[in-house]
């Protein structure tokens, strides 16, 4: 039979207010071993993208006070500088190295790539979790649309060039921050970069947003035999400057409810942390511990032949040669 706080997760998962709000958050809290968190990650090495603020920050310090090695990859070098300093001061753990990329730029992250391969021998745990939500349509140097390139192909070519350093861990980890504003929106292959449509920032980022649940089910797919385990999560509604500046009115009216960062980051350091996660986990949206359905009508229910497409797209604008996954 279930619990009292079992069936108020259910509840909660259809009413979306008071699920993703800090309410939501305690009331699961009830259901949640604490213990999964608190383990040591003195021999893992960890990257995380957008590690300056909100969910990244609160991540990063968790990981550093369990003893990772951590990569902070951030586009900012005055406030990823500070944050570090932060982190290592508040963690004691000195082994939180900065790496400035701009996760919008396909060039920038290959050069990473490239740093991070001939520093480390391989990487345990990649955490995709640099966002955007720009309310005027922006491109990158490339002339590629910020938010897609940000969130989508930014995804898509951080885990595609680390994925050799990835196979070489003996338990690894991609965990894929999405967002449950996905959920109205379909795939959109036919102009995802807003080139023909008017520019809606919300509507960009939710199908920024749902492409990244779709690369998550690709990867977990292709890398069904090997040991790594590829999540995606979304982290319900969190005070952050992101929601800050994207969301200044929605921000006002739910200021009292919103959760705390490191509210919003708990599932991401559940999946980077917890060690009863197996690999029959891996391919999961999670939110609040737990996996959820990515979808919440037929509508935005994508064919395997737009998956590929999706993942066709990501090459050609990544302009990246590597395998190509059979899904
Ligand atoms: N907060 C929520 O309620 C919520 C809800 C659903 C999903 N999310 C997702 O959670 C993730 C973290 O967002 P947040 O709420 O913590 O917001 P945030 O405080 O604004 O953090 C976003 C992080 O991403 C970084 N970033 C953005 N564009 C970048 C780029 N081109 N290159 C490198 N870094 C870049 C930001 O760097 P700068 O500081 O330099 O801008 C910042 O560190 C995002 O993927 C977001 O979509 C958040």
């Amino acid at each position: 039979m279930k619990t009292f706080f079992e069936l108020m997760d259910e509840v909660l998962d259809k009413t979306v207010l008071f699920g993703y709000d800090r309410i939501g958050y305690s009331i699961r809290k009830q259901l949640w071993n604490e213990t999964e968190t608190q383990v040591s990650m003195t021999d893992k090495i960890a990257i995380i993208t957008g590690a300056n603020s909100g969910l990244g920050r609160a991540t990063s310090l968790h990981l550093a006070q369990s003893g990772a090695t951590l990569y902070l990859v951030c586009r900012n070098p005055k406030s990823g500088e500070m944050v570090r300093q932060d982190i290592i001061e508040s963690s004691g753990n000195w082994k939180v190295f900065l790496e400035i990329t701009d996760m919008s730029e396909p060039q920038q992250i290959k050069a990473f790539a490239k740093r991070f391969q001939s520093m480390e021998s391989r990487l345990d745990i990649l955490i995709n979790n640099a966002g955007v939500l720009l309310n005027k349509r922006q491109e990158n140097s490339e002339g590629l649309e910020k938010t897609f390139a940000t969130n989508t192909l930014g995804y898509f070519l951080m885990t595609n060039l680390m994925l050799p350093h990835l196979l070489k861990s003996e338990a690894a980890r991609i965990i894929n921050v999405s967002s449950g504003g996905m959920y109205p929106v379909a795939v959109q292959l036919d102009d995802p970069q807003y080139h023909t449509r008017p520019y809606n920032g919300v509507t960009a980022y939710a199908e920024s947003k749902r492409a990244e649940v779709i690369l998550n089910e690709i990867w977990a797919h292709d890398l069904e035999n090997q040991n790594v385990i590829v999540s995606a999560m979304h982290p319900g509604w969190a005070d952050t400057k992101g929601v800050q500046n994207s969301l200044p009115t929605f921000r006002k009216m739910t200021q009292a409810i919103l959760r705390t960062p490191e509210q919003g980051a708990d599932t991401i350091i559940w999946l980077a942390t917890n060690p009863h996660l197996t690999k029959q986990d891996s391919g999961q949206f999670w939110f609040d511990r737990k996996p959820r359905s990515i979808h919440r009508s037929l509508k935005t229910q994508h064919t395997r032949e737009q998956a590929q497409k999706l993942w066709k797209l990501c090459c050609e604008l990544g302009d990246w040669n590597g395998p190509y996954p059979i899904i």
